[in-house]
């Protein structure tokens, strides 16, 4: 991905796997230092650091579970100690629980809106203190710091048996909206990528068995499931200063899912 994230220090969370993993793994590739951010799976998390200093890169694994105030506390605490900063945030960390509404408990509901919607807010709040308490460097980007929210196609395309979930990432776009709207004269950019259907675990019943995977490719027009790359690539350039003038947007990176594909025989 070349050099164009050199000097800077990213926080990715949900970096274990999937997605979170993929974008922590090309920022270190473009040259920035990377804070994985792990809730469970700690070995994956410590072995993809492993692997980023082994190729000459910066990283270091972190746990917390970004629904817990004190615990993102101490993860940006960690994360600036180690770095000297923090230049980008990667809010990625989001789970799905789902259930037809009639079986959905509130516990449920509650859990999804904590760490999707919840830990997004803790950690941009975060993550804004730490912008505006060293301010500017221009040397190392032209803004005073970048917020990229993963969202989802569901911020926008509705999703039964699964309201918790898209309630959340229909959250994520305004909060990540108004945030952009707040922090912009500070130089502070705030955007989402909202991906389709990436082949990663959390959807894995839907790709995992040919014909599964032939009913989802029915809801994407460019005919073939997303990889963790074409997420990283973009999540790169977004947090880079060849995206300077872009805050307040949502990239959708979905094969063309949000282009309502039932209807291009229809209605
Ligand atoms: C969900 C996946 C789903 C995709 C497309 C994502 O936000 O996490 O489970 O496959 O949206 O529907």
């Amino acid at each position: 991905m070349g050099e164009l994230l050199v000097g800077q220090k990213a926080l990715v969370t949900g970096a274990s796997s999937g997605i979170g993993y993929g974008i922590a793994r090309a920022m270190a590739d473009a040259g920035a230092a990377v804070a994985i951010n792990y809730h469970s799976e700690r070995d994956e998390a410590e072995e993809l650091a492993e692997t980023i200093r082994t190729a000459g890169g910066e990283a270091i694994a972190l746990k917390a579970d970004v629904s817990k105030e004190e615990e993102v506390e101490r993860l940006f605490g960690q994360s600036i100690a180690n770095f000297g900063t923090l230049d980008i945030l990667v809010a990625n960390a989001g789970i799905q629980k789902d259930a037809p509404l009639a079986e959905m408990s509130l516990a449920d509901w509650r859990k999804v809106l904590e760490v999707n919607l919840g830990g997004q807010f803790l950690c941009a709040k975060r993550a804004v203190a730490e912008f505006l308490r060293r301010g500017s460097v221009p040397e190392v980007s032209r803004a005073t710091g970048k917020i990229i929210c993963i969202s989802s196609v569901h911020d926008v395309i509705p999703w039964a048996g699964h309201i918790n979930y898209a309630a959340s990432k229909g959250g994520i776009q305004m909060m990540m909206k108004s945030l952009a709207q707040e922090v912009a004269h500070h130089r502070i950019r705030v955007n989402a990528i909202a991906p389709g259907a990436i082949r990663t675990a959390i959807n894995r019943a839907a790709w995992s068995t040919s014909k599964a995977e032939q009913k989802l490719l029915k809801l994407i027009p460019y005919g073939r499931v997303g990889e963790v790359e074409d997420v990283a690539k973009a999540a790169v350039w977004l947090a880079s200063d060849e995206a300077d003038y872009i805050t307040g947007t949502t990239l959708y990176i979905d094969g063309g899912m949000m282009l309502y594909p039932g209807f291009r025989d229809n209605g």
